[in-house]
């Protein structure tokens, strides 16, 4: 097992990559504090983590709130003592041209995706400054590095989880405290679904056809199951990484090779 007796707090835990990293870190052996808005969802992630059940806590927790993203970090330190694992995964995607993208919209990506990863940090790096060790990893995207059609607002946010990753990076690393992003391309989680369904409805396309134009992004020519990006996440969180900060692991089937 090799996350045995590590502490591990995972956001956005109900769906897609977020579970099916709870499930993985499970099988390693993680004390998960697992979180996410979606409460029902977060319930059927726990149910789903067998014997593992008795090392994991649950918490609701939307990560705009910054009073209930510190309780969560509070809860993990109070529980165990310590984190070794913070991994800021919860994100949404909204996508559209940007003459028409409405602003409740931009303000919802910005709100979740960049000022989510700035709480979930800034009320974890106290402790991790102070235990001297540990591992941060945020969820960028493909999106960071290249545009998309229709994702501007969306390639912005995670173009600023990649610089924020980076900065962060550096004002971490005297403290022994490694911070990484992990950049997927099209994984088949219920954000890609959303997404390619609202944009064959604006194109006026069939789903089969938008998906098929995502699958043909990678050079492999499929998208990715969550289970691939969490194994990448894994990666990060152990210290067969243990040279690795400010890095971006791009796990997109190729994509931005391209
Ligand atoms: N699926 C992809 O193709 C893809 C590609 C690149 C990057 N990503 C990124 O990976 C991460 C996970 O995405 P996914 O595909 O698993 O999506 P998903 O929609 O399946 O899961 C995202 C989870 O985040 C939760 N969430 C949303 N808003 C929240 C909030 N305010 N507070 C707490 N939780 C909230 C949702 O309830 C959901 O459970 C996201 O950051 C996403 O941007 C996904």
């Amino acid at each position: 097992m090799r996350l045995k007796d590590k502490v591990v707090v995972l956001t956005g835990a109900a769906s897609g990559i977020g579970k099916a990293t709870a499930e993985l870190f499970a099988r390693e052996g993680a004390i998960q504090i697992i979180s996410d808005i979606d409460e029902e969802g977060l319930k059927e992630t726990f149910e789903s983590l067998g014997e593992a059940k008795n090392n994991t806590f649950m918490m609701k927790v939307d990560v705009r709130n910054p009073s209930e993203v510190k309780a969560m970090i509070e809860k993990a330190i109070e529980m165990h003592g310590k984190i070794d694992v913070l991994i800021v995964n919860a994100g949404v995607v909204r996508v559209g041209p940007v003459d028409t993208f409405p602003d409740e919209d931009y303000d919802l990506l910005i709100d979740v995706n960049l000022k989510g990863t700035h709480y979930t940090c800034k009320y974890a790096v106290p402790y991790f400054k102070k235990q001297k060790y540990g591992s941060i990893i945020t969820l960028a995207s493909v999106a960071a590095h290249i545009g998309q059609t229709a994702h501007a607002n969306y390639c912005s946010t995670k173009a600023g989880v990649l610089g924020y990753t980076r900065a962060l990076a550096l004002d971490l690393a005297p403290f022994n405290v490694r911070v990484n992003s992990v950049s997927p391309g099209a994984t088949d989680t219920p954000m890609l679904q959303g997404d390619v369904a609202k944009q064959a409805r604006d194109r006026g396309l069939s789903y089969e056809v938008v998906r098929k134009e995502f699958e043909e992004e990678g050079v492999m020519g499929r998208w990715a199951k969550p289970e691939e990006i969490a194994t990448g996440i894994l990666y990060l969180a152990t210290e067969e990484s243990s040279y690795m900060t400010g890095a971006d692991l791009r796990l997109d089937g190729g994509w931005t090779t391209r």
